[in-house]
C-alpha cells in the first residue's frame, strides 16, 4: 500500500476558490432533469459524486451535456414524467444523496427501476426513506438485514441498496420526520411533486433546505410555515435558464481549520455558499474563538453566498448541542480536529448520525486522532451519543487510516499538516468523492 506522507507546514496564506457545493450540484441535476426547458448549470463540481448523479438521469433518457473547462453543465429537462426506462440496473456509486433524492422522483414515474451501489452506500440506511415512500403508495423491495440476531415475529428489519422501486399513482402525506435528514425530507417533496393534493413535511430540527430554495426556484408550489414544508403537486417546474452554484462550505471548512490553528496565516475564501442551515461551521469556530470575517452579497441568487477570511487564532473548547448538528454535520469529524487544538473540553453532543455516515466518522476519527496522541472520550447512552475532547496539547504525526471515507482523509491531511513530525495516510483516492482538486488547492497556500 502506498501511504500518503503529511509534513508539518509553518502558516497557509493566499486566496482560494472553490468549486460548488455537491448538495446543491446533485439536486441541480435532479430538478433540472424533470423540469420543463434546457438549464445550464454554472461553477458545476467534478466529483465522484455529482458525476454519478449525471450518469443516473443520462440512463434515466435525460441529455446532459458537460463543458469542462467552464465548469458547466446542461441538463434538457423532460418534464415531471419525461423520465425514460432504463435498460437495466442503474450503478450510483457511493454517492446517498443521488440514490435517496432519485427514489423519490422515481416514486412518480410509471416503471420499475433497480438502483445498485458500490461498498460503503450499500451498507448504509434505506429505511427512513423507502417507509415514507412507501406510505405514499410507492411498491420498493429492498435488501433486507434484521436489526436484531434473535429473529421473532417482531423482529425488525433495515434496508440498503439494491433497491427496487415501481412509482405510480401517490397519495400526498403528512410527515414527521423521526431523524433530521434532507435526504430524506428531499426525497419525500420531490415525491409531493407527483401526488394529487399536499404533501407537508415536518421536521422537528431543521436540515439543509437547499431542495426547498431551488423547487422555489423552479416555479414549485411550495410553502414553508416554521418546521413544516408543504408541497402541492402536480404542478410542472419551469428552469429559470440558468443557475450558479456557490462554493462547497463543506470543502471550505478544511482551510477554515487549518487557516485557525496554523500560526500567522491567512486565507481568503471567495464566494462560497453561506445558507443559513449550512454554517455551523462558522458559528462553532468564532465561538471557540476563530478569527472568521464574513462579508459579501448573500442576497444574490437562490442561495446565499460570501466571502470569509480566517486568520490564526487560539481556540478554546466548547459544547456543541444536539440541535446544532444538522447545521455542521458534514465538518464533524474536521471540527474534531479543531477541538484537539482548543484549550479545555469540548463537547460534541447527539452526534449518534455519524456512525452511519460513508465509514463510521465516530471511529475513524477517534482511533486516527488518539494515534496522533489526542485525549478523546465516546459516552453512549440508550438515546444519544457524544464526544469529548480534553483538547489543547499538539498532535504528534502517527500512520493513520483514511477508512475509505473522504472526510476522514481531509481532516487527517489538515491534522497532519498541524502536528509535530510525518504523518501518513492509508489511501486518500477516496477524496475525489467530493473534492478532486483538494491536494492541489492546499498547496497554492501552504508555506
Ligand atoms: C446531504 C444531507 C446530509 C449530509 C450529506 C448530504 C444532502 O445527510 O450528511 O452529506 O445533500 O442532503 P442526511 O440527510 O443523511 O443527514
Amino acid at each position: 500500500m502506498r501511504f500518503f506522507p503529511v509534513k508539518r507546514a509553518s502558516c497557509v496564506k493566499g486566496e482560494i476558490l472553490l468549486l460548488g457545493d455537491k448538495s446543491i450540484a446533485c439536486r441541480s441535476i435532479i430538478i433540472s432533469a424533470i423540469s420543463c426547458g434546457k438549464t445550464t448549470v454554472e461553477n458545476f463540481p467534478p466529483n465522484k459524486d455529482c458525476l454519478y448523479a449525471i450518469k443516473t438521469f443520462k440512463n434515466l433518457g435525460i441529455k446532459i451535456t458537460q463543458n469542462q473547462k467552464v465548469k458547466t453543465i446542461t441538463v434538457f429537462g423532460n418534464g415531471l414524467c419525461g423520465l425514460k426506462k432504463p435498460k437495466g440496473p442503474i450503478f450510483v456509486g457511493d454517492s446517498g444523496t443521488t440514490l435517496r433524492l432519485t427514489l423519490g422522483v422515481l416514486a412518480g414515474q410509471n416503471f420499475a427501476v433497480t438502483l445498485t451501489a458500490g461498498k460503503s452506500l450499500s451498507g448504509r440506511h434505506m429505511l427512513r426513506v423507502t417507509a415514507p415512500l412507501r406510505m405514499m403508495g410507492v411498491e420498493i423491495s429492498a435488501r433486507r438485514t434484521p436489526k436484531t440476531k434473535n429473529l421473532t415475529p417482531n423482529t425488525k428489519f433495515e434496508e440498503y441498496p439494491p433497491i427496487t422501486i415501481r412509482g405510480g399513482n401517490l397519495k400526498p402525506i403528512t410527515y414527521r420526520m423521526p431523524v433530521a435528514s434532507a435526504q430524506v425530507k428531499s426525497a419525500i417533496l420531490l415525491a409531493g411533486l407527483y401526488a394529487k393534493g399536499k404533501t407537508c413535511v415536518i421536521e422537528r430540527v431543521k436540515s439543509r433546505d437547499h431542495t426547498e430554495r431551488m423547487l422555489r426556484l423552479f416555479r414549485a408550489s411550495i410553502k414553508v410555515n416554521d418546521n413544516a414544508i408543504i408541497i402541492k403537486g402536480k404542478k410542472e417546474l419551469v428552469s429559470p435558464g440558468r443557475i450558479f452554484i456557490p462554493g462547497d462550505i463543506s470543502s471550505a471548512g478544511f482551510f477554515m481549520v487549518l487557516g485557525t490553528i496554523l500560526p500567522n496565516s491567512r486565507i481568503l475564501i471567495k464566494d462560497i455558499n453561506l445558507n443559513p442551515s449550512r454554517i455551523g461551521i462558522i458559528k462553532v469556530l468564532k465561538r471557540m474563538g476563530s478569527d472568521i470575517q464574513v462579508s459579501g452579497n448573500s442576497a444574490v441568487g437562490f442561495e446565499p453566498r460570501g466571502d470569509i477570511i480566517i486568520k490564526s487564532s487560539k481556540l478554546k473548547s466548547t459544547i456543541i448541542k444536539k440541535k446544532e448538528i444538522p447545521s455542521l454535520i458534514d465538518e464533524l469529524p474536521i471540527l474534531m480536529v479543531a477541538a484537539c487544538f482548543a484549550k479545555g473540553e469540548s463537547v460534541f453532543e447527539g452526534v449518534g448520525e455519524l456512525r452511519i455516515k460513508e465509514t463510521d466518522r465516530i471511529r475513524s476519527m477517534s482511533e486516527n486522532l488518539r494515534k496522533m496522541g489526542a485525549d478523546i472520550r465516546v459516552l453512549k447512552t440508550l438515546k444519544s451519543e457524544k464526544i469529548i475532547i480534553q483538547g489543547g496539547r499538539s498532535l504528534i504525526g502517527a500512520t493513520v487510516k483514511s477508512f475509505g471515507d473522504h472526510r476522514t482523509a481531509m481532516s487527517m491531511v489538515v491534522a497532519g499538516l498541524a502536528a509535530e513530525g510525518k504523518t501518513r495516510i492509508d489511501n486518500i483516492t477516496c477524496i475525489n468523492k467530493s473534492f478532486p482538486n483538494f491536494l492541489s488547492l492546499l498547496k497554492t497556500i501552504i508555506h
